[in-house]
Parts: structure tokens; C-alpha cells; sequence
């Protein structure tokens, strides 16, 4: 995607800033396949290659949208968001690879028939070098390959939950299919980065992921790949990967011939917050003090962008170790610090106050209330108690990408929506929790918090510090009879109150139950089916009625951020909410998936929102240049390609997300006849 540096700039000249007011459609390709469509496509020679939303790769005269060929893996229509093609040539024998399933294929890309020569019958697994801990597990790949010279280096997505098969970095020939390399992102024994994590880490069958999904970019003079991971599964629980956890979240510098580690930067520390490095990096050259770096730039889905120095991996701008929160989770052990940059300065919001929710909400009050009892701030590890993330899951920035100018200008669309996380004790979990601590969690944990720290703006005292404030006689009569609004427990017999109150003193538990429960636990720790003490919740916006974000807008924006510097040249709001622009809150910008691209004439063109919206914009200062409707929302990012003289900009539109109408529509257009 934006070619093999992932730049996202075309040298294209004919469409400007003063006749792109002119575009119109030039021909329209419906695929029949209806759904999320993330494809970019692939223009070569006049031929535009791409995959339909169920992953059917095909082939168009890129001047009229005329079929030429289309090829599908299966008779059954699989929707596997699938964003792309790889294109490959050589004195004539021109390739198409791209991964349906746990498939890599390679097709003849003027006839798109498999190539038998190419592993088994035109097809190789994306397995074959990931051995015994992928064996039976969900694996696919949805983001195209990147080229260098004869091989195709390959992403992969896993399951994000318990169980997951390992991310390792393969890159496969491109002329027989053969493995030629493999990258462990997380060790084997003695290999390098293997002591931040547990020794059993690939034995126990709960650890994996660490993968590269989004794709790597490649800086073919240097023969290196940028790699970027992301996180370990299961993805909000680490307690089964206490450690580091390298290459997990980390920027990976491979010899793209060898694939051994040059360098490598790990952005989160441990995650357990699902912070993916969301998209391949870009590479720039910048001036920085008189000097001219060649740098690997890496965003983020927490906003933050960093900056590296493409030889060495030294970031450019300064980056504070913070100390973060430890984790309230008893097995889970959150890394003390994480990396902040000082600049570039972030793409969104990290922290929500009172004054950023969201007064035009008809819920202002519940969204309010409810924010009161989250558990928030940077990097706060998730626990029993809601955690407000910010920015979400779902970035800051995202897949889509960022595009660059040559000039050291870095452009980038981003989201703008808290996330509420927590995690629940399984039945193994809950084991852990014995004598007062467990009558505490039973009765009293709903009004005065698992963590005791109450509500108090509610009325819900926190008892963190009871003791300095009631003797044990006091307690031990509090309990049965309440008092004021608390209701009594007489149920809780005495030796339990006994217990309890002894918990709510800080006294140490009674030895022998905890012995239990630790032998109990060893005997899990050694059986065949290993579990897991917390559980992920589930995936929760913070939304309020009418399923708008509970803060401010806007939620999208476009940034353009001077390399250079650091400093933002220009953001602007990406997108409009039709019922907010009624509201009379215009620009309230939308959550945006799918990358801009830049022309050499400084114009930027990106759907990407869910207003079903295609847009362009001026380079130098966010303007508006012009703005057309699309059949349907583009979560994708667009190509632009020259064909008989013509210049062609083509997105397409599947909608499916984000509530929108299902389409399949791949929309091109060019200047009209003037
Ligand atoms: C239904 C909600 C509710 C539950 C359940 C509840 N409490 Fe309370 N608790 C309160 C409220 C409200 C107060 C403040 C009472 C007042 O008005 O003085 C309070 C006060 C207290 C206080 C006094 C704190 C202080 O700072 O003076 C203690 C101690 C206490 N609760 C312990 C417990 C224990 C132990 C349990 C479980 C057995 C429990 N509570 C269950 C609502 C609850």
C-alpha cells in the first residue's frame, strides 16, 4: 500500500489545486462482493489489480473499469477485509501475490491463473515456518506482502485471546514459494530477547501473537525492512508473560535478505491495552540542526509519533521514560515506565477531563456520572473497575497509514474515541481470592469498589484507610447492623466478619487457606489444559444514546506535522456527522479507517470517513479543495495512476463499518472534458 516506502506520494501533476474542483466520475466497478472493502489497489502498465471485500483477486483496464480477469480461492465467499495485492516482475514474468486464509498465492498477472511452479499448485501456507505452537490455530493474513528483490516478506493476523499462534516475520521466494527466512518476534530459548519473557512461554500454548499485521516498509537502498508488531495475546492480560516482552509492540529493523535483527525499539512496554503498532512506518529525510537524517517514522494508536534514525534505531526527537500505574490486577505486573515522546507533538487527546465530555450529548449527565467512576489517566492498566483508554482502541492513528512529502511533511488522519475496558476474575481467577478478601469481593465490592476505593462523590466511602478512622469493635459491629444508607449483613457469620474485617485492616490472610490455593494452582500450572485467572470483558466504546462519543468532538481529524520540527503545521476535523451539522455543530469529524495520499501538486485526497465523503485537501493548510459524495462509506485508502495521458484517482467503497450500508463500488474519476 503507497508503494514500497509507503509514502503514499505521487509524482502525478496533471490534477491541481485549482482544476480539482473539475474532478468526475470516470467509470464505476461494482465487484458483486458486499462488505468491508480495505483494498488498495495496484496500477501497472494500464491494468489496475486489487481483491473484492471476499478476497477474490481480479484484474481492470485501469482506463475504463473493464474486467479482465478475476480469480476466487474458494466457491465460498469468505469476507476476510483483505486490503491488497503484491505486484512482483522479471523479464516478462509479472506476479500478483496475495493471502486468502492461511494461503499465500502467486498469480500470472495477465491471465490470473495460479502459478503451478509456485509452492503447491500457485499456493503456499503462511504456516510453514511457524511450527508446533501454530498447529490448528486461526491464521491468515490480511495485508499485502512487501517485495525485496525475490522475496515477499509476510504479515499475519492470529487470534488476539488465549491460545494464539505465534507472530513470526516470514519471507517466502517469490518464484517457488520457499521459506527463506523467519523472524521469532518472540524468542526461542537463547535467542536474543528471550529473558523478557516466562520459559515456558512456547510451551504452555497460551502465549502468542506478537505479530506484524499491518505490513513492513522497505528501504531497498539500505536492504533494510521496518517491521512493526503488535501485541502479545492475550491482548489485556499478561499475567502468562510477565516480562518485557520483546519484539511484541516493538519497530524492528531486519536485514530484508537475511532477516536478522539490525535494530529494534519497543514502544509499549508489556502491553496490555492492545496498543498495535497500527501501521507500516514511513520513511522520510529530514533536516534536524543543520544536519540532514534519513529517519523511520512510526505512528501510533495512542497518537504519539516517534522517530527514528533509520541506521542506528536512536530516536531523533527526545523520549521520556514515564512511570506509569502498576496494575490493581493481583497477577498482572505492568512495566513501570513506558516511552513518551516529546515531540512530534501527539495526533489526539490522551487525556479526557470533565470539560472535554460532550455538552451537545442529550446523556450529558449519565455520560458525566459514569465518567466519575472509571478508572482513567495515561498508560492505566486495565482492572475489575472500567478504564477509560484515550485515545481507544481503534487509534489515534490506524491501518490506513500516514503519507509523506518530500519535503519533511508527514500527514496523518486519526480517531478521537475513549475505550471502556475491564477484566473479570475467571473460575480459575476467582480461586485466588480467599478468607476476608473473598466476603469482601461477595458483599461489600459493588457499593465500595473491588479496589475499596469507594465513590465517594457518590456517597460510597472508600475504605483504604479504615483503620485510621474505626477500631476493630467498631468494625465487627458496623458489619451486621450497617448504618445511614449502608444496609447491615447479619448473614455473614462470625467468623467470616472476622475475616473480613481483618482484610479491611490490612492483616495477612489466614496461612493455611493461601497454601491451598497455591498448590491448587501448581497443579494447574502442570496439567495439559492450561487457564487463564482474567478474562478480557469485552470491547466497549464510550458512547452515549444515539451512539456518538461521549466527548466533544471532533472525532477525526487530519494532521499534517512538520518532520523537521515537530510541530503541527496544520489539524483539521475529518469528516461530519450529518445529525451534529443540523445541531448546528459542524465538523464534528468522524471515526476515519483508510489512508490520504499526496500529489506532487500538493493535493491530498482521503475518504476514509463515515460520511461516505471523498475528499481533498490543500497541503499547505488543511483547506478544503473539493468534496464529492461516494455511493458508499470508503474505508480504504485511494491510488491514484496515469493511464493514456490521464490522470485517475480511484477509492474503494464498501461501507459495512461503523453502522454503514454495505456496498461494492470501486469509484474512479478524472478531470472532465474542459
Ligand atoms: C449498598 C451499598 C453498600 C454495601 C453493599 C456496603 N456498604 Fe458500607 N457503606 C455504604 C454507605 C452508603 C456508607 C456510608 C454510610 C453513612 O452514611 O455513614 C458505608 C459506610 C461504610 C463504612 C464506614 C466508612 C467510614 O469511613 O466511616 C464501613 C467500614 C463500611 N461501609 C464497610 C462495609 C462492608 C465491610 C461491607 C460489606 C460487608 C459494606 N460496607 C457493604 C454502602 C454500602
Amino acid at each position: 500500500m503507497g508503494g514500497p516506502e509507503k509514502s503514499h506520494y505521487s509524482e502525478l501533476k496533471q490534477i491541481t489545486r485549482e482544476n480539482v474542483g473539475e474532478l468526475e466520475r470516470a467509470w464505476v466497478y461494482n465487484s458483486g462482493d458486499s462488505g468491508v472493502w480495505q483494498c488498495n489497489p495496484v496500477i501497472i502498465g494500464g491494468v489496475l489489480y486489487g481483491l473484492t471485500a471476499a478476497s477474490e483477486a481480479f484484474a481492470l483496464d485501469a482506463a475504463t473499469g473493464k474486467e479482465k480477469w478475476r480469480f476466487a480461492p474458494s466457491e465460498k465467499k469468505n469476507y476476510l477485509k483483505n486490503r491488497g495485492v503484491a505486484y512482483w516482475e522479471e523479464n516478462g514474468d509479472r506476479r500478483i501475490l496475495f493471502s486468502y486464509d492461511e494461503w499465500l498465492y502467486a498469480l500470472n498477472a495477465d491471465t490470473g491463473q495460479p502459478l503451478p511452479g509456485f509452492g503447491s499448485e500457485g499456493r503456499v501456507s503462511l504456516r510453514s515456518g511457524l511450527g508446533e505452537g501454530a498447529r490448528g490455530k486461526y491464521l491468515m493474513s490480511r495485508t499485502p506482502g512487501t517485495i525485496f528483490e525475490d522475496l515477499i516478506l509476510m504479515p499475519t493476523v492470529m487470534m488476539e485471546d488465549p491460545g494464539a499462534a505465534p507472530g513470526f516475520i516470514q519471507a517466502f521466494s517469490v518464484r517457488t514459494g520457499e521459506l527463506a527466512w523467519i523472524f521469532h518476534t518472540i524468542p526461542r530459548e537463547g535467542e536474543f530477547g528471550a529473558d523478557t519473557w516466562p520459559e515456558d512461554v512456547h510451551t504452555r500454548g497460551i502465549v502468542g501473537a506478537a505479530n506484524n499485521w499491518t505490513g513492513m516498509t522497505v528501504d531497498h537502498k539500505r536492504g533494510i525492512v521496518y517491521a512493526p508488531t503488535g501485541s502479545a495475546a492475550p491482548d489485556f492480560f499478561g499475567g502468562s508473560r510477565k516480562g518485557r516482552n520483546l519484539f511484541a509492540n516493538t519497530l524492528l529493523a531486519l536485514d530484508a535478505r537475511t532477516g536478522k535483527r539490525i535494530w529494534h525499539y519497543q514502544i509499549v512496554r508489556h502491553d496490555i491495552w492492545d496498543m498495535d503498532l497500527p501501521a507500516p512506518p514511513n520513511l522520510m529525510t529530514i533536516r534536524k540542526d543543520g544536519k540532514k537524517i534519513d529517519v523511520v517514522v512510526q505512528q501510533t494508536k495512542k497518537g504519539y509519533i516517534f522517530v527514528f534514525d533509520r541506521d542506528t534505531g536512536e530516536p531523533v526527537f527526545p523520549v521520556e521514560e514515564m512511570k506509569v500505574p502498576a496494575s490493581p490486577i493481583p497477577d498482572e505486573s505492568a512495566w513501570p515506565t513506558q516511552p513518551i515522546p516529546k515531540l512530534p507533538l501527539p495526533i489526539s487527546r490522551q487525556e479526557i477531563s470533565e470539560a472535554d465530555l460532550n455538552i451537545h450529548s442529550p446523556d450529558y449527565d449519565s455520560l458525566k456520572r459514569m465518567y466519575h467512576t472509571y478508572r482513567k489517566g495515561v498508560y492505566m492498566p486495565v482492572g475489575e473497575i472500567p478504564t477509560m483508554v484515550v485515545p481507544g482502541l481503534m487509534g489515534g492513528a490506524e491501518w490506513g497509514g500516514a503519507a509523506v512529502d518530500p519535503d519533511g511533511m508527514l500527514y496523518v488522519n486519526s480517531n478521537e474515541v475513549p475505550w471502556i475496558l475491564s477484566l473479570k476474575p475467571t473460575s480459575e481467577g476467582e480461586s485466588r481470592f480467599t478468607g476476608g478478601e473473598k466476603i469482601y469481593r461477595t458483599f461489600c465490592g459493588s457499593c465500595h469498589g473491588l479496589d475499596r476505593l469507594g465513590n465517594p462523590a457518590s456517597g460510597f466511602p472508600s475504605l483504604v484507610s479504615v483503620k485510621e478512622k474505626l477500631t476493630r469493635d467498631e468494625l465487627m459491629d458496623l458489619v451486621p447492623r450497617g448504618r445511614g444508607m449502608m444496609p447491615g449483613f447479619p448473614q455473614i457469620s462470625p467468623a467470616d466478619r472476622k475475616a473480613l474485617v481483618g482484610f479491611l485492616l490490612g492483616e495477612k490472610e489466614v496461612p493455611e487457606e493461601k497454601k491451598q490455593v497455591e498448590e491448587k494452582k501448581q497443579a494447574a500450572d502442570g496439567s495439559s489444559s492450561p487457564k487463564e485467572s482474567w478474562a478480557f470483558k469485552g470491547y466497549t466504546k464510550f458512547l452515549d444514546s444515539e451512539g456518538r462519543p461521549g466527548i466533544m468532538p471532533p472525532w477525526g481529524r487530519l494532521t499534517a506535522i512538520d518532520m523537521n520540527t515537530g510541530q503541527h503545521k496544520w489539524q483539521v476535523p475529518l469528516g461530519e456527522i450529518a445529525q451534529y451539522k443540523e445541531r448546528g455543530i459542524p465538523n464534528s469529524g468522524t471515526e476515519n479507517y483508510g489512508g490520504p495520499i499526496l500529489t506532487a501538486t500538493g493535493v491530498l485526497f482521503i475518504a476514509a470517513t463515515e460520511d461516505a465523503r471523498f475528499r481533498a485537501f490543500d497541503k499547505d493548510n488543511g483547506a478544503l479543495l473539493w468534496e464529492t459524495g461516494l455511493p458508499f462509506s470508503a474505508f480504504s485508502t485511494p491510488s491514484t495512476y496515469e493511464v493514456n495521458g490521464e490522470q485517475y484517482v480511484v477509492v474503494a467503497c464498501g461501507g459495512s463499518t461503523l453502522g454503514t450500508p454495505k456496498g461494492d463500488a470501486l469509484v474512479a474519476f478524472k478531470l472532465g472534458r474542459r
